[in-house]
């Protein structure tokens, strides 16, 4: 509610033309499927890839946070959250580019439920859109990861990146809705996108090396 405008606006920026694919890998233009979790702390990986063959309107800035609060996801509790905006280079000709949004489980209450994930614990993704001249797929990457409690500094569980897909993924597969809109989405594994291990990964949190893409589709 008390963001309604500023998405209003942001959405302004989303752009008008796509090439018509899912996306481009982004090492095929120097880009990185992780992304800068600040000076030497490597990188966290996109895990979830929100298609460029979704529908247009789950694509803008509006439209990713109506359908993370379809699936339990709220803006984030402003003020209380430690971490700093991260970059990621999608291989687009944009370069490294910050996080567009940064979302948070909600538990069941938009207003105040993202501030208790932040005192809890809980899931949240960083979204990252693939937009540049060179791949202007219109995709999400999202840098989902499962993390522990205020208390213990907002690390980041272990296994929680593959166990933070997975929780994602599994709220976002079949039919669900939020406001007036109702979405049909569906979910497939690629491998070869990010590496296995830990080696590079931010907190040394191995990765199992499975990339979830959802199309996600307004029915
Ligand atoms: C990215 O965010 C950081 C703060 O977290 C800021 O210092 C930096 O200027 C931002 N970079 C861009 C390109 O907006
Ligand atoms: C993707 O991989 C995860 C982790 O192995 C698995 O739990 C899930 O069922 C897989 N999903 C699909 C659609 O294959």
């Amino acid at each position: 509610m008390h963001s309604v405008a500023l998405h209003a606006c942001v959405a302004l920026a989303k752009p008008l033309q796509r090439d018509a694919v899912a996306y481009v890998n982004p090492s095929v233009n120097g880009g990185s499927m992780l992304d800068n979790a600040g000076e030497g702390n490597g990188g966290e990986p996109m895990n979830v890839i929100v298609s460029g063959l979704s529908s247009p309107d789950v694509l803008t800035d509006d439209g990713i946070v109506n359908f993370a609060r379809a699936i339990g996801f709220s803006t984030e509790c402003f003020g209380l959250h430690g971490g700093g905006a991260q970059s990621a280079n999608l291989g687009d000709g944009n370069g490294a580019v910050n996080q567009t949004l940064e979302l948070r489980e909600d538990y069941d209450d938009a207003g105040v439920g993202t501030c208790l994930e932040s005192l809890i614990g809980g899931n949240h993704f960083r979204v990252f859109r693939q937009n540049g001249a060179l791949a202007n797929t219109g995709a999400l990457f999202l840098a989902v990861s499962q993390e522990e409690d205020l208390a213990h500094h907002h690390t980041i569980s272990e296994d929680g990146y593959n166990v933070g897909r997975d929780k994602l993924v599994a709220a976002a597969v079949g039919d669900t809705s939020f406001g007036d809109v109702s979405y049909s989405t569906t979910a497939a594994n690629v491998t070869g996108l990010l590496p296995t291990g830990a080696d590079g990964i931010n907190h040394g949190i191995a990765l199992d090396g499975i990339v979830t893409v959802l199309t996600v589709e307004i029915v």
